[in-house]
């Protein structure tokens, strides 16, 4: 049971499959937001855990990824919007790992194409939309019949917060309690809500020193103030289950700024620190907290990076785009 490997685990979750495997296969999967954020893992491997996440889906944004089989090839192709990913590239070799994790199935090289329909450097991880487009497309393409929650374990495996992204609306992540990771993933919740937006503010498209995988370990290791984290996970994910019921804004919009917020100084107390914002996010987070105070409902949200994202409803879209003119609008619930 002790180290298992995320082909030992795919290789269990596949064990019973019979493939009926088609030409190419086209898939589509929505960008996440975290309203309640994973941070920090129990099992890096198998990227499980410590806390339950929950999200909301961002409706059309997302990765459209279709794979077909090449015939008489020696490697992968992968190909990003359109042109021919390096094979030395960390994204080429991610992408072939995922693949194999079904190749003991289905043996043959494949052809991927991936298309992002969110600009990239637009504060909105297509790692976690790429998986989870990946996974299903890879699960249509060998005729495996896998149901979502066995969609969500597979795309768990290639990014944490992928499992999430195998759904529309408000997703959770349970983060599970078995060893081999069988029991964590995503399910969606019931309710919708058509009047929220998610505004992006694009502040700037730089490349990340810290990735959140190398973030996230290294709060856990060194940030003794990540003691805490679990507690106000779990508080959040309570309150935002009942604010999504209840249909309560305010409720909504403040526990999942300070779950952002909270998590932001989780990483501030590691070694060495470790903080993503930039003098603009500080800029942006400023505007949200003074419209607040003159009376306009929007929070802010922000990941490993230095982008922020605005929570608000329709009804404020008027006062928001004239304070962030340049805000990315985004609708969830279509
Ligand atoms: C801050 O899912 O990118 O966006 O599992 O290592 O691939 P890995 O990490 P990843 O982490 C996302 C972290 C976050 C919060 C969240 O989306 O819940």
């Amino acid at each position: 049971m002790l180290n298992l490997t995320r082909n030992d685990v795919a290789a269990r979750l596949l064990a019973d499959c019979v493939p009926a495997p088609v030409a190419s296969f086209e898939a589509f999967a929505p960008v996440n937001i975290a309203l309640c954020k994973y941070w920090g893992k129990r099992n890096a491997a198998l990227n499980l855990p410590v806390n339950d996440s929950l999200s909301v889906s961002l409706g059309n944004k997302g990765s459209t990824t279709r794979v077909a089989f090449l015939s008489d090839a020696q490697a992968d192709e992968v190909y990003l919007n359109g042109s021919a990913v390096n094979r030395d590239s960390g994204f080429y070799k991610k992408v072939v790992a995922h693949i194999d994790l079904f190749r003991g199935l289905v043996p043959g090289c494949l052809r991927v194409d991936t298309v992002n329909d969110v600009a990239t450097g637009a504060g909105l991880a297509s790692s976690a939309s790429g998986f989870a487009a990946l996974t299903k497309a890879l699960s249509g393409l060998y005729g495996l019949g896998l149901g979502d929650e066995q969609l969500s374990v597979l795309a768990r495996l290639g990014s944490g917060s992928a499992c999430r992204s195998v759904y529309d609306g408000f997703v959770r992540w349970h983060k599970g309690v078995r060893a081999d990771g069988m029991d964590s993933f995503a399910k969606p919740l019931p309710e919708s809500w058509p009047e929220l937006r998610v505004g992006v503010l694009t502040l700037t498209g730089e490349e990340k020193k810290t990735g959140s995988r190398e973030g996230m370990q290294r709060t856990v290791d060194s940030a003794l103030l990540y003691g805490s984290w679990p507690e106000q996970a779990e508080r959040d994910i309570a309150r935002l289950e009942h604010a999504i019921v209840q249909r309560d804004f305010t409720l909504l919009g403040a526990t999942a700024e300070q779950n952002a917020m909270a998590m932001h100084a989780t990483m501030l107390a590691s070694w060495p620190p470790l903080l993503y914002w930039q003098p603009e996010s500080v800029v942006a987070l400023q505007k949200v907290w003074q419209l607040r105070e003159e009376g306009v409902p929007v929070y802010a949200t922000m990941d490993a990076g230095p982008n922020v994202k605005l929570l608000f409803e329709a009804n404020s879209t008027d006062d928001l785009a004239q304070v962030f003119p340049e805000m990315d609008i985004i609708v969830p619930f279509l």
